[in-house]
């Protein structure tokens, strides 16, 4: 059984019996209409230009305020990881839609043997080729195979931050991962959890993510495909900071309303699991491959 928690621009489809949430865009916005009286409601209309290319939101990526977040980014994954036992010292590192690519060069300086980068945007892939000089590729998660992208290469640790989210087959995904895995690889995931705090943060995004599951789901993605959990924990969501500034005029009556809207819903399905949370949960899933698997 499936419950709909509407946004503004957005249709969260919860399964109550597994927590898997499917998030379908609204054909119309309810207000689009006032933002032909002042661009300050831009927000509250459709962009034609991104539902052409929706590649174009990450023009942020190649902006000095993206370059310095993921540096630092990097600095503190390395710090968390090396808790847990993982050094890139000498490794070969994959980023999987890693943006700009400066967030995975930055593991050179922690050590690493060589880097690579795969990106969904065009401006993106550019910047981390021809600026970083970096191996760089295209790579589409619904449209691309992961093993010839990559030429059938094999990579130590394999980090995908904030994009299975945007991955409609996961089943289909692992299984690539596997073919560019050995048995010491390890993978690195970080990505949102279905809850009420990423619904409303997410609610004026046009291009939203497409898919949230639970870390216990994802989990069983790959211990059917002969990975094993090495940490099952949660981070902080770096740009939850960032979310929550956008609760700004004219967007705080929205949040209010689609907050109390929800709320209810919520109520009358008992609060299940902690799609309830106002939390923008974010979890870190450290995986590697059973030691006899091949
Ligand atoms: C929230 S950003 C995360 C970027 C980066 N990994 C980070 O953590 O800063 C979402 C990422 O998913 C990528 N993405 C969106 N749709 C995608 C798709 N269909 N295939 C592959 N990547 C996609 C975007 O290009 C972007 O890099």
């Amino acid at each position: 059984m499936k419950f709909k928690i509407k946004t503004y621009k957005h249709v969260w489809e919860y399964d109550l019996s597994n927590g898997v949430t499917t998030i379908n865009p609204r054909k119309r916005y309810p207000l689009h209409f006032l933002s032909f009286f002042s661009k300050k409601f831009n927000i509250l209309a459709k962009s034609k230009d991104v539902e052409k290319d929706p590649s174009i939101i990450y023009k942020y990526f190649v902006s000095k305020d993206d370059i310095d977040v993921q540096t630092e980014r990097a600095d503190i994954f390395n710090e968390i990881l090396k808790g847990y036992d993982i050094d890139f010292k000498d490794k070969t590192v994959l980023d999987i839609s890693g943006g700009n690519g400066v967030f995975v060069k930055r593991f050179l300086k922690h050590g690493a043997k060589s880097v690579t980068n795969t990106e969904y945007s065009a401006d993106a892939v550019n910047y981390s080729k021809n600026v970083l000089k970096i191996d760089s590729f295209k790579f589409d998660l619904n449209n691309d195979k992961l093993s010839k992208t990559l030429k059938n290469s094999k990579f130590d640790i394999i980090m995908l931050r904030g994009c299975i989210e945007f991955c409609d087959d996961l089943s289909n995904l692992v299984k690539e991962l596997k073919l560019i895995t050995h048995k010491n690889s390890f993978l690195v995931l970080n990505f949102i959890d279905p809850t009420l705090g990423a619904a409303l943060r997410t609610m004026f995004d046009q291009y939203n993510v497409r898919v949230c599951r639970p870390p216990d789901i994802v989990q069983k993605y790959f211990t059917k495909n002969d990975f094993v959990t090495k940490k099952n924990t949660e981070i902080f969501l770096f740009d939850r900071n960032f979310a929550y500034k956008r609760l700004i005029w004219p967007s705080t009556p929205f949040y209010i309303y689609y907050l109390i809207l929800a709320l209810f819903k919520i109520h009358k399905h008992k609060y299940p699991r902690d799609f309830h949370s106002l939390d923008c949960k974010a979890a870190l899933l450290i995986l590697n491959r059973k030691n006899n698997s091949t």
